[in-house]
């Protein structure tokens, strides 16, 4: 987890974080190391990396790693601002679609930092994930 003040938030912050948090990536069988870090509406920055398992299905990705640590120190209405996934390779890696459903429940005006076939690219959750689901 990582914090910093509001003013600090902007997007090669965040970066930055999601990239010092890949160093502690557990990826022995996808050896993938990813990272990401995200910023509240509040302007708390957070971070997580992906932890694999022997049973593949119990990995976690580093997404839903930043989210639920945001989750656990912020509360339950903690929304996100923004979001940026980084990884070892510098490989395109845009968030998996279980990802982007947490991304949207936390965050469904969030903006999404990944790296793309062409370098960089910014979308609104919205654009990854049209008609997200929302339990009301
Ligand atoms: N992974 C993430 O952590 N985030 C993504 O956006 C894509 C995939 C992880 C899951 C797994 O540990 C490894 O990358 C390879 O799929």
């Amino acid at each position: 987890m990582r914090k910093s003040t509001p003013r600090r938030n902007k997007g090669n912050d965040l970066i930055a974080a999601a990239q010092a948090a890949m160093k502690n990536a557990y990826a022995p069988y996808s050896k993938f190391k990813v990272g990401a870090a995200l910023v509240t509406t509040k302007g708390e920055m957070f971070a997580g990396c992906n932890v694999e398992n022997a049973s593949y299905g119990m990995s976690n990705c580093a997404e839903r790693a930043a989210i639920f640590s945001a989750v656990c120190k912020c509360g339950p209405r903690l929304q996100i601002s923004a979001i940026a996934i980084v990884n070892a390779q510098n490989q395109p890696c845009a968030p998996c679609g279980a990802c982007r459903q947490v991304i949207y429940e936390f965050g469904p005006t969030a903006t999404v930092v990944f790296r793309a076939a062409k370098g960089w690219k910014t979308l609104p959750i919205t654009k990854l994930l049209p008609e997200g689901f929302r339990l009301k």
